[in-house]
Parts: C-alpha cells; structure tokens; sequence
C-alpha cells in the first residue's frame, strides 16, 4: 500500500494541521509505504516573497520531523525537487473538463480570503492530482477540507483511465479521519490561519500558549452552575489530548457544577504543553543541524524521482509524447 500527503509551507502549524494530516501521516508511515512532501508549488499561489517561501519550507521540514516524520520509514521531499509533477499536471489539464474546476469552493474561499485570482490558484486541484497519481498512491490522509480535491483527482484519473488506457493511472482512495475531521479554533470555527482562532503546535512560550486557551469561547454559566459538555470546544480540544477516562471524568466535572471554565482551560493548557513537548526538544535540536534537515530532503527527493520518472514514462507513452 503507498500512502501520500502534502502540506503546503504557508506559515506556522496549528493543531489542526497536526491531528487532521500530520499525526495521522506518521502512525500510517508504519503501515505501508509512506510519501509526504512540502508542497512547495503550490504555497506560491499566496505566497510571493522568496525568503518567506524558504523560511516556511525549512520551518515546515524541521516540524513534520520533530512530531515523527521517520526518513527511514518515509520518503520526505520538497515538490518542486521533483519538476516530473509540473509536466504531469499539464498532461491531466487536458483531460480535465473547465467544470470539474469550477465546482472547487477552495478556490472561491481562497479568494474571499484576499488571494488574488490566479490561473495558478484555480488550476490548483491539478496540480494536487498529479501530486498523487505521479506516485501510483493508494491513501491520501487529509483534513475534511481536501475531501473535494481528492474527488477532483480521482475523476481526473478516471477521464485520463478512460481515454488512454484502463489501469493507467492508480485511482486513490482520501483518508479522513472522522473523529479528527475538524479540529475548532478558539471561536469555535474551524481552526484555520486565515480565520485567527489557532493554537499553534509551537507557541514560542508557555505564556503564549496559556493566553491563547484562556480565550477559548465559552457560554456564560456562572461557577456553581452545571454545565453542559454537549458542543463545548473546550472538551472538544481536551478530547484530542486526553484519554477516554480523563475526558468522562471532566464531563462529569462539567455536569456537577462548582468549578468556572479557567479550571478546565487550565487542565487543557498543561495536557497540550505536556503533548508537545518531547517534539519541542526534537525541534530545538533540529533547528540546531540545519545539514541533516537538508540531506534529508535531497535523499527523499532523489527517491521520489526514482518512483516518478517511472510513471511520467508511463504516461508519456500513452499519450504519445514518449
Ligand atoms: P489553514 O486552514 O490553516 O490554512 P491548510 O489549509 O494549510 O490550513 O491545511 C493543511 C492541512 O491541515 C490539510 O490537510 C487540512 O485538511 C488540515 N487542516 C487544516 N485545518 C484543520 C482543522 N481545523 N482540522 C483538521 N484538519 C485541518
Ligand atoms: N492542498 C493541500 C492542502 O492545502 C496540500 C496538498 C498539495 C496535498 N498536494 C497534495 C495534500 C497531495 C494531499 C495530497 O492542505
């Protein structure tokens, strides 16, 4: 079984990013065949400064290999090391119907966040499918929001399947985690950079950290009353740290009354700084050998290729440019 993701280097990870692809990326890194890469290409749709575009993709390599990426367990690369991709992405354009594109609300949504419209920002989708059928992937673990993109890549392989040759292309099949699906910000919505509601996986000091849970949103009950743990983000973000039992006990605790939410918000702050923190020390010492991070990817991205030039090989010759 191959298994791929990508993430893109757009600024600091959150918790969101962690439990909807990360986390779920590095336990599945032990059962199969694992890909992931910093998908590089597609961060300059938004992001147009090249000394913030590095700091991201060195920042985002140091991360994903402090909360568990394995190099020896999973190949581990820069997308634009690979430039296979790009000419696959053309060679899917031309099966991809106008329509298929048209119907990606992450496009509109990018656009209502300020993104100015580019051909780059609506072929998109594309290019994230030549990401996953460039490597004949089985598994794609991702957040609830790429549940469109991947239907997107697998009725593009279809149409390429159907004009070219049953069998071409591998179809994938999305990994969304349910209990996981969507991890909320501290308004409740969807934890996302562009909303500002993020606890961040690297809070750059406890303080930091513990302000930013103390401004979770909660409803008004006083301090004696009970409180209902239905709907509560609070326990919502607990569930994600703590066991099946810590999270009963504090439910119960809610439903009894006595205690005001800066108890719970507190017992929340030290289950996730106690979560992060062998990551913290393995990021430190990252940060410190920048030699490794990058052998790491130059080694990744020359097994990447291997596996991609035999499927750009492939398709090459079905479509008759080999
Ligand atoms: P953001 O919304 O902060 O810009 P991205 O769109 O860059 O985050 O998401 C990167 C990855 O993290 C994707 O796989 C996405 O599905 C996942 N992800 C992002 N936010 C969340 C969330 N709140 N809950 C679960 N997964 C998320
Ligand atoms: N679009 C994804 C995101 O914003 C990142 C991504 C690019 C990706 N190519 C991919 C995810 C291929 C999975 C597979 O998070």
């Amino acid at each position: 079984m191959r298994i791929l993701s990508g993430i893109q280097p757009s600024g600091r990870l959150h918790i969101g990013n962690y439990f909807g692809m990360m986390e779920p990326s590095i336990r599945l890194q032990e059962t199969g065949e694992a890909f992931y890469f910093i998908a590089d290409y597609h961060a300059l749709t938004s992001t147009h400064d090249p000394a913030r575009l590095r700091d991201h993709v060195r920042n985002l390599a140091i991360d994903f290999l402090a909360c568990g990426l394995d190099p020896e367990k999973a190949v581990f690369w820069r997308q634009s090391d690979v430039v296979e991709v790009t000419e696959l992405a053309w060679i899917l354009s031309c099966v991809t119907p106008m329509g298929f594109l048209e119907r990606c609300v992450s496009y509109k949504d990018k656009i209502g966040q300020g993104i100015s419209p580019s051909h780059g920002l609506f072929a998109y989708p594309v290019l994230q499918a030549a990401d996953i059928l460039l490597f004949d992937s089985n598994v794609v673990p991702v957040g609830k929001d790429q549940k469109q993109h991947l239907e997107v890549t697998r009725d593009i392989a279809r149409k390429f399947n159907d004009r070219y040759g049953e069998g071409l292309l591998v179809i994938p099949e999305p990994r969304i985690r349910e209990d996981t699906a969507t991890v909320p910000g501290l308004d409740g919505r969807k934890m996302s950079k562009s909303y500002e509601n993020t606890i961040d996986l690297f809070e750059e000091t406890e303080k930091k950290l513990r302000k930013k849970i103390m401004k979770i949103v909660t409803d008004s009950t006083g301090v004696d009353e009970p409180k209902n743990p239905e709907g509560s983000y609070l326990i919502q973000l607990y569930r994600l740290f703590a066991d099946a039992a810590a999270v009963a006990e504090m439910e119960a605790s809610f439903r009894a009354g006595g205690l005001g939410y800066g108890h719970y918000k507190q017992q929340l702050f030290e289950s996730i700084r106690d979560h992060f923190a062998p990551m913290r020390e393995r990021r430190d010492a990252l940060a410190a050998d920048p030699g490794y991070v990058d052998d790491v990817l130059a080694e990744g991205a020359k097994k990447a290729r291997a596996q991609a030039r035999q499927v750009i090989d492939r398709v090459r010759e079905a479509v008759g440019l080999g």
